[in-house]
């Protein structure tokens, strides 16, 4: 009993290569306003995009077993990347419950009315499993346009996701899908929804954007119920951001958090 108690007041743990991983803790904070979350950002090794696997993996497990020694009760991966590499050998290897994330394709299978979509992502995403399972399910009768971001994550980490240099990637990479008609475009990576200004001025709104963090807070809160590791409301939330890269970026990132209760860590 004692020992359960304890167990609902331990932090989630959420991690990214970098900063992309806060539009997932955004989600999370909305639905799970209870809980303490401990963050932490590998923006020193960033980004895993485009690194060999083995290399990414094995940065991934660090951070994992970093999270674990702060007690954390479930582990959500805010990173496509990670989830691609590295998810099933996590969970045959660690006895906390995990949430993985993969490019919402589903969602935008369902709702394209011009039958292509436009996918941006990372590399070692593209070439995961998840993510060639999932597209052989869902994408029947529907054209499918993939493009690795390359250089978006490097924008994003330096706080440049409105930078001329962002447009200009955005317009290599969007531009020849929209000449195809795509009517979606799914944000396979989680920097990419911090473009989303620049998308949608690059694409002058005319697609629809879609992203997986509501879907990964949603499962991150089925875990917890069904693992009974929810927190109540008579705890206090503490939220604590780690980083192997620069904070003053992080802090930037967190703006949306109006009065910023973190305590920021650099490591
Ligand atoms: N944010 C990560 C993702 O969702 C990856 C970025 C990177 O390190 O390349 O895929």
């Amino acid at each position: 009993m004692e020992k359960e108690i304890i167990i609902h007041k331990h932090p989630i743990g959420i991690f990214d290569s970098g900063v992309g991983g806060l539009s997932v803790l955004k989600e999370i904070k909305k639905i799970l306003p209870c809980e303490s979350i401990n963050y932490f950002a590998d923006s020193g090794n960033c980004p895993y995009g485009s690194k060999p696997k083995d290399e990414a993996l094995s940065l991934a497990r660090k951070n994992v077993e970093f999270l674990l020694k702060l007690n954390c009760k479930l582990i959500v991966i805010a990173c496509n990347t990670v989830t691609a590499v590295a998810i099933d050998s996590f969970r045959s290897k660690y006895k906390v419950p995990f949430v993985g994330m993969e490019p919402a394709l589903k969602p935008a299978a369902m709702q394209t009315k011009s039958k292509k979509i436009g996918i941006l992502a990372t590399e070692n995403t593209f070439n995961g499993r998840l993510f060639k399972q999932t597209f052989e399910k869902y994408t029947r009768g529907i054209e499918v346009f993939v493009q690795p971001g390359y250089g978006l994550v490097e924008l994003v980490e330096k706080g440049e996701q409105n930078s001329e240099k962002a447009q200009s990637l955005l317009e290599k990479y969007l531009l020849p899908m929209l000449a195809k008609k795509v009517d979606t475009i799914v944000l396979g990576c989680t920097h990419y929804p911090f473009l989303e200004n620049m998308i949608k001025k690059v694409t002058k709104n005319s697609v629809t954007i879609i992203d997986s963090a509501n879907a990964v807070a949603a499962q991150t809160k089925r875990l917890l119920i069904e693992f009974d590791l929810m927190s109540n409301d008579a705890i206090d939330p503490e939220f604590i951001f780690y980083t192997t890269g620069e904070k003053t970026i992080a802090k930037k990132f967190l703006s949306f958090e109006k009065g910023s209760p973190y305590r920021f860590e650099q490591l």
